[in-house]
């Protein structure tokens, strides 16, 4: 088994990536055995598409690189690197580049979505973006990539990408991938609309729980957090139509390892009066050991950059008998 997964270090960890990802990072990482591997890394090649002055681009990476480490995952039995250190990323995404089709590019949901109406103004990185997550993938022939639900999509293309590149040269070569997705908090929505992810780039920092915020801002923001006037019924199944409970709710049940419709059956009757002081409580408490561990990572530059420069020697190390191959089976003198 190789797990493998990235996060792009832009903005800070937030409930989303928290609990669609890092989570299931750790879990596994965890229950890991002899045979298995992990690959964790910060995706700071794909983060480009998105302009950014250099001061702080390198702090976004010593950021994430602290984030992830304080979430759990371990740089002495997980692989913990950025993108950048490991140029095998890149020269593989060239070299899938003759491989994917741009049909298949088109149909990307998250491409129209970031490049907006503005489509010809759009960066070309941003439209190969899902080429290079394929490479991140196929390069360490990873076999599970735990991801939230709208990255499902890029997962199915680096799935089509290896196909085809094994059958285009008749080889053996790239395993195909599959996306490990949590059933509950496979997407987290906005605090602020029920019908928007939770994201990074939400202009409204009210919309999204950050690794950062203190105690009282988790609990202002819970407090704040778009709800309706109804009480809370007694299954899961009444919520369809009520988005931001439902998220409420899917939230509170994934932070205590319950379902839906055991949240729902405990607050039954009820309304948000009472349902989100007690998200609030939870959420402090989980996530406060976390930015504690954080903001002391973060004291430390030269260690999170030695963590990194570890993780990305074992990371080409695993990859450079992939991209040989690679290079191999397209005819290509290295
Ligand atoms: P990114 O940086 O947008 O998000 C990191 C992870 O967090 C998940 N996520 C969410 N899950 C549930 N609810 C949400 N609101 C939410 N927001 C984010 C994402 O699904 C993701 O798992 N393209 C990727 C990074 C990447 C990658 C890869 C991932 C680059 N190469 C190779 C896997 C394998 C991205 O931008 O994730």
């Amino acid at each position: 088994m190789r797990v493998l997964s990235g996060i792009q270090p832009t903005g800070n960890l937030h409930l989303g990536n928290y609990l669609g990802a890092i989570r299931n990072w750790v879990k596994m990482q965890d229950e890991m055995d002899a045979d298995s591997q992990c690959f964790f890394f910060l995706a700071d090649m794909h983060s480009i598409t998105v302009h950014e002055a250099r001061e702080q681009r390198i702090r976004n990476v010593r950021d994430m690189a602290a984030a992830l480490v304080a979430a759990g995952i371990d740089p002495d039995r997980s692989v913990l690197f950025n993108q950048a250190r490991v140029p095998a990323h890149a020269e593989l995404c060239w070299l899938l580049n003759g491989t994917a089709r741009i049909g298949w590019l088109n149909r990307m949901t998250q491409f129209k979505d970031k490049a907006g109406k503005d489509r010809e103004g759009a960066s070309v990185g941003l439209f190969v973006y899902p080429v290079l997550q394929a490479a991140d993938i196929l390069a360490y022939n990873a076999t599970h990539v735990p991801v939230g639900e709208d990255q499902k999509q890029h997962l199915e293309l680096a799935r089509d990408i290896a196909a085809k590149f094994n059958s285009d040269f008749g080889v053996d070569l790239f395993t195909l991938p599959d996306p490990i997705i949590p059933k509950e908090s496979a997407r987290i929505m906005s605090l602020r609309d029920g019908s928007a992810k939770m994201s990074k780039s939400d202009p409204s920092d009210m919309s999204r729980i950050n690794l950062t915020d203190d105690d009282d801002a988790i609990m202002a923001k819970v407090k704040k957090a778009k709800s309706d006037q109804e009480m809370l019924p007694e299954t899961a199944a009444s919520l369809t139509d009520r988005p931001e409970a439902r998220n409420l709710v899917g939230i509170l049940a994934t932070l205590t390892g319950r379902t839906p419709d055991a949240v729902c059956a405990e607050f039954a009757g009820r309304g948000f009066g009472a349902f989100k002081p007690a998200l609030g409580e939870v959420l402090v408490e989980t996530l406060r050991p976390i930015r504690q561990r954080f903001l002391e990572l973060r004291t430390d530059d030269a260690a999170l950059d030695a963590i990194l420069d570890k993780g990305a020697a074992k990371a080409a190390a695993a990859a450079e008998p992939t991209l040989r191959a690679a290079y191999d089976a397209m005819g290509l003198m290295r």
